[in-house]
């Protein structure tokens, strides 16, 4: 038998993750399909997805569904072009296709200039759940500034499956792209916390309405990296209840109480780029930077080492961004993360790396 790929393996009754993966990249997008059974079939998208990953989420679905025009309903988190891009075709493919999220959201989508059939609208609908045509329902649940102000997650109460947008979603080491998050996945998913939502309050906020959904969630399923379920959901929620993010490490960023780990940091992401480079090339590599270079601002190279001088949060990025100047995308995506990871590790504020950014529709 050959073994199913991941969006043939359902993560619950009907429920498909139909998104593009790609082992290089440090991001994931995620796109779901629930189908309910009943007297009538009725598929609902979550979080259409990225243009750039449109004709294999388009493949996926039309695996599923048949014909585009099967899809009924279509709902998003909020209105960023990861998670909006694909409404763009699919409403032009599918003039039948309806819509729900908040208001707040659609007023900054439709500049698109997409029209679906209807929409619904979170806040407009009673009792906070949508009853389908068929007889299911979907449970809303706002995620407030988590991270958008009009972010809703989507309950699906039979599966007890959770879609929550970026909420608990994550960066990916490369090559990890497997559908469920385990132990190792958790350095991912703090980071991609703490670069977007703005702050531990917010998500806490969130994670409590989670917890007191009944029946109780069983599987998160976020538009980025990997489904939760099991320990490790709880393990996620309850770290994620404590972690610093957004706003609460702005003050921090140019604490300079910080500096000793950042230069610990620093030498570590030399070595590591040593092992790929040698350790001599990356040495001359900033020797020969010309004086008037950003980075000679925060560090001090010498004869034989080079070192932090201060503001580490800046320096580890201009370092990152020198050492994988003309080098394999993956070297790029490894050094990146690596630098993420020691960045956590050391529980400092992490430096603007340019995750995610810069991968081309090819990889
Ligand atoms: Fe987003
Ligand atoms: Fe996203």
């Amino acid at each position: 038998m050959t073994e199913l790929v991941h969006w043939q393996t359902p993560i619950a009754e009907g429920c498909f993750q139909v998104g593009h993966r790609r082992p290089q990249s440090l991001l994931q997008c995620n796109t779901y399909l629930r189908t309910f059974h009943g007297k009538e079939r009725l598929h609902w998208c979550v979080d259409p997805g990225s243009q750039v990953d449109y004709p294999i989420i388009r493949k996926h679905l039309k695996a599923h569904v048949g014909d585009l025009t099967a899809i009924r309903l279509f709902s998003i988190n909020h209105q960023d072009p990861d998670v909006v891009g694909n409404l763009t075709f699919l409403t032009r493919e599918n003039p039948n296709l309806a819509g729900l999220t908040s208001e707040d959201t659609w007023r900054l989508v439709r500049h698109l200039n997409l029209r679906p059939k209807r929409m619904y609208y979170t806040n407009k609908v009673g009792e906070e759940t949508l009853k389908l045509a068929n007889g299911h329902r979907i449970q809303l649940l706002p995620t407030p500034f988590c991270h958008f102000r009009g972010a809703v997650a989507y309950y699906d109460p039979e599966n007890q499956v959770l879609f929550t947008g970026d909420l608990f979603g994550g960066l990916n080491k490369p090559g990890r792209v497997q559908l469920y998050g385990e132990e190792a996945d958790w350095p991912g998913i703090a980071q991609f916390h703490q670069i977007y939502m703005p702050s531990r309050l917010a998500v806490a906020f969130a994670i409590r309405q989670i917890q007191a959904l009944r029946p109780a969630v069983k599987v998160i399923a976020p538009q980025h990296g990997f489904v939760l379920q099991g320990d490790i959901m709880h393990v996620v929620m309850d770290r994620l209840l404590k972690l610093p993010m957004g706003m609460d490490l702005l003050p921090k960023e140019l604490d300079e109480r910080y500096f000793k780990k950042y230069a610990e940091v620093f030498q570590e992401v030399l070595a590591m780029a040593g092992v790929q480079l040698g350790r001599d090339q990356v040495l001359q590599r900033l020797q020969r930077l010309p004086k008037t270079h950003k980075l000679h601002r925060y560090i001090k190279v010498g004869q034989s080492q080079a070192a932090l001088a201060r503001h580490g949060i800046v320096a580890l990025a201009l370092l990152v961004e020198e050492l994988t100047r003309e080098q394999a995308k993956t070297f790029e995506s490894l050094l990146k993360h690596v630098t993420l990871e020691l960045c956590l590790q050391h529980k400092v504020p992490l430096p603007q790396l340019g995750v995610g950014v810069d991968e081309g529709a090819g990889e």
